[in-house]
């Protein structure tokens, strides 16, 4: 269904750290990290730690090409909102990319609605937002998984120009296969990659063939390669194994290599 060829969207390997490491942990993961990026030319390169690393995680990273993501904020630049930090305050800090409506979000409360608000204010702060979508194992073996992707997806960019559409990414995530080791085929991920491609073509034309999808859950050294490799698959985006040096690393060569 595509006509431009997946090469032209480089893929992208990127760690989602969650609320784990410690200020050295982090900054020595980070190095590691630059250190991984600058031995391979290809993939780009991004890591999402906790808000508290961003700003020693972008001095470990300064000089490198691996860019500085965080994993949500709020929808506002600023305000009463205690707790909360805006995409204003993450790009003043380094930021360049903020996870929008990981599962783990969703699961704590998030809707659709409410991720396409983080997108665009992701957007106005001049980041860009890597919207996650996902079915549930519940979903999945009820078949609504490509009903959950088309409305995920089509309310997250709806309303949005071309133009801000170049500058969106989306992870596809299946939620059962977050964390738990089970990962999808790459024959299942092909598959949701194609319908969240069709949404997007169907509502943006040719623009729609613009945006990466990365496949995310259970990204680990022995499987990067092939789901990387999979048809409509543009990266991936790791939790557990992006949290040791070696494996993220290896997941990276992996990507070379493929
Ligand atoms: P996992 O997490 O690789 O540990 O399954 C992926 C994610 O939640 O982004």
């Amino acid at each position: 269904m595509s006509n431009v060829p997946a090469t032209a969207r480089p893929k992208l390997v990127a760690g989602n750290w969650k609320m784990h490491l410690r200020i050295a942990t982090a900054r020595a993961l980070a190095e590691q990290a630059a250190a991984a990026a600058a031995e391979v030319a290809g993939p780009d390169v991004a890591v999402f730690p906790a808000f508290v690393h961003l700003a020693t995680v972008r001095e470990a990273l300064r000089g490198s090409r691996v860019a500085l993501g965080a994993q949500t904020s709020h929808e506002k630049q600023e305000g009463a909102h205690t707790g909360k930090v805006s995409p204003e305050m993450l790009a003043d800090v380094g930021v360049t990319t903020v996870l929008c409506g990981h599962s783990e979000r969703r699961q704590s409360g998030e809707t659709d609605q409410m991720v396409r608000a983080l997108a665009r204010a992701a957007l106005r702060a001049g980041l860009t937002p890597v919207i996650c979508v996902g079915e549930t194992l519940a979903e999945r073996e009820a078949d609504r998984t490509e009903e959950v992707l088309r409305r995920q997806v089509s309310v997250a960019v709806d309303g949005l120009s071309s133009d801000d559409l170049s500058r969106v990414e989306l992870a596809y995530e299946p939620v059962w296969a977050i964390g738990t080791g089970r990962t999808a085929t790459a024959a299942m991920a092909t598959s949701a990659h194609r319908v969240v491609r069709d949404v997007l073509v169907s509502k943006f034309g040719e623009a729609g063939l613009g945006p990466r999808i990365l496949y995310g859950g259970s990204v680990k050294p022995s499987n990067a390669a092939e789901l990387m490799n999979s048809e409509g698959v543009d990266g991936v985006l790791v939790g557990g194994a992006s949290l040791e040096g070696p494996s993220f690393r290896a997941i990276l060569l992996g990507a070379v290599r493929s």
